[in-house]
C-alpha cells in the first residue's frame, strides 16, 4: 500500500481546493517522499532540442504559481508544465469551484485562472535557473479575465518569461475565462501567433536557443475549426499542439450528482473524446507537428494509446487526485511494457502507430 492510499481519506475529507492547497504546502515543505528510480532508456524522448527522461508530464493547473515544479519532477514526471499565469494577479471565480466526481473518476473545475500574477511567477522560475535546477519546466500563459487586449497579455507573458522556461504553452482553451476560446478561431489565432512569434524572434538575440512554442486546444471543436487550427499551426511552423484541455460537454455520460456543475470536465470520461481529437489533429497536420496528448490518462495503457494516436509526449492531472503521485511510476512501468510487447525499443517508434 503506498502512502497516498493512507492519506487519501484525509484529503477527501477536505474540499478539493483545500486538499489541493494542502498538497502544495506538503510538496513545498519537502514532505512528499520522492521517487529516485532512474527511467528506462526506452522511455527517453528527444524533442525540440530537449531531452525528456520519460514522456509523462504534469499538466497545467496543478502548479499554477510555479511553486512546486522541482518537487513534482522528483515524483518521477518527465516534465512539468506550470501555470496558467496571467499578467496581473487575479482571484478567479467564486468558491466552490472545483468538484470531485468520484463515481466517474472525474473532476469539474471553473477556477478561472486564479493565480498570483506574472511577476511572482517569473521570480520563482528565475530562482530555479539561478540554482541550476535540472528538469524540463514549461510555462503556460493566459490572459486576464478583465483584459482589454487579450493578445497583448500573451505577448507580455512570453516576453517576461523568455529564458526562464524550457517551453511555452499558449492556453487558448480554458472554458472558464469568457471569450478565451474565441482565440482558436482562424483570424484571431493567426494574429495571436504572428504577434507571439515576432516577440520570440525579437528576443532570440538575448538567448542562445529559441524555446518551443506550443498551443493548447479544447476538445470541443467541430471539423472546420480543427481544420482551421491545423492550417494556421502549420503555416506558422508552431512547434507543437497540446490536445486537450477540459470539455464543456459529455455531461450526459456522468453518474455523479455534481454532473451539472458548470466548468470544464477532466479525468476518465474525457479519455476517448480527447484521444479522438488528438488523432484528428495528427491526421490534419500529417504527423508533422509534435503533439502532447492529455485527457483522462490514469494508466500506462492509456498513455500508450495516446502515443499510438499521435502523441510524442503525454500529460495528466485529474488521475493524481484519485491515485496520488505514486501513479507516475506505475504508468511508466506499464508504458515500457506496452512498448516491448509491440517490439519497439523507443517511444518515437510508436508515435502515430495507430494511423499506419
Ligand atoms: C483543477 C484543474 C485546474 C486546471 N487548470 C488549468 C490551467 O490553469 N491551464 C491549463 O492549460 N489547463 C488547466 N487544466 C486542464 C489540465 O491541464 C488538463 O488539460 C485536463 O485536466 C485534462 O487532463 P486530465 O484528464 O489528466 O486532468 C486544469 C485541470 C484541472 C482539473
Amino acid at each position: 500500500m503506498d502512502l497516498y492510499s493512507l492519506a487519501k481519506p484525509l484529503f477527501f475529507a477536505f474540499s478539493p481546493e483545500t486538499a489541493h492547497g494542502l498538497s502544495i504546502k506538503l510538496l513545498k515543505a519537502g514532505l512528499v517522499p520522492s521517487s529516485h528510480e532512474k527511467d528506462d532508456d526506452a522511455l527517453r524522448v528527444k524533442l525540440w532540442g530537449l531531452e525528456f527522461p520519460n514522456p509523462v508530464g504534469l499538466a497545467a493547473g496543478f502548479d499554477k504559481n510555479a511553486e512546486v515544479a522541482d518537487a513534482m519532477l522528483a515524483q518521477g514526471f518527465g516534465f512539468v508544465e506550470t501555470g496558467t499565469v496571467t499578467p496581473r494577479p487575479q482571484p478567479g471565480n467564486e468558491k466552490p469551484r472545483i468538484f470531485r466526481l468520484e463515481e466517474d473518476q472525474a473532476v469539474i473545475n471553473r477556477l478561472g485562472f486564479n493565480n498570483r500574477g506574472l511577476e511572482a511567477y517569473a521570480i520563482r522560475l528565475a530562482r530555479r535557473r539561478e540554482l541550476d535546477k535540472r528538469g524540463i519546466v514549461g510555462a503556460n500563459i493566459g490572459a486576464n479575465k478583465d483584459s482589454e487586449d487579450p493578445i497583448q497579455d500573451y505577448v507580455t507573458g512570453l516576453d517576461r518569461l523568455l529564458g526562464l522556461a524550457d517551453y511555452f504553452t499558449v492556453n487558448i482553451s480554458s472554458p472558464n475565462t469568457p471569450g478565451l476560446r474565441k482565440l482558436q478561431g482562424r483570424a484571431a489565432l493567426d494574429e495571436l501567433l504572428s504577434r507571439l512569434l515576432e516577440t520570440r524572434e525579437a528576443a532570440t538575440s538575448r538567448f542562445r536557443i529559441m524555446p518551443p512554442l506550443l498551443v493548447k486546444i479544447a476538445p470541443d471543436l467541430d471539423e472546420n475549426e480543427k481544420r482551421d487550427i491545423a492550417e494556421i499551426i502549420v503555416k506558422h511552423n508552431i512547434d507543437g499542439l497540446i490536445v486537450s484541455n477540459t470539455t464543456v460537454g459529455l455531461r450526459d455520460t456522468l453518474q455523479s450528482s455534481q454532473r451539472e456543475e458548470s466548468g470544464g470536465l477532466s479525468g476518465q470520461p474525457l479519455f476517448d473524446f480527447s484521444t479522438g481529437v488528438l488523432a484528428d489533429m495528427y491526421r490534419l497536420t500529417e504527423g508533422k507537428v509534435p503533439l502532447v496528448g492529455v485527457g483522462g490518462i490514469s494508466n500506462g495503457r492509456q498513455a500508450y494509446e495516446k502515443i499510438r494516436a499521435g502523441a510524442s509526449l503525454v500529460q495528466l492531472y485529474s488521475a493524481l487526485v484519485y491515485h496520488g503521485p505514486g501513479l507516475v511510476r506505475s504508468i511508466k512501468k506499464e508504458l515500457r511494457d506496452c512498448l516491448y510487447e509491440d517490439g519497439y525499443s523507443e517511444i518515437s517508434q510508436a508515435v502515430g502507430a495507430a494511423h499506419k
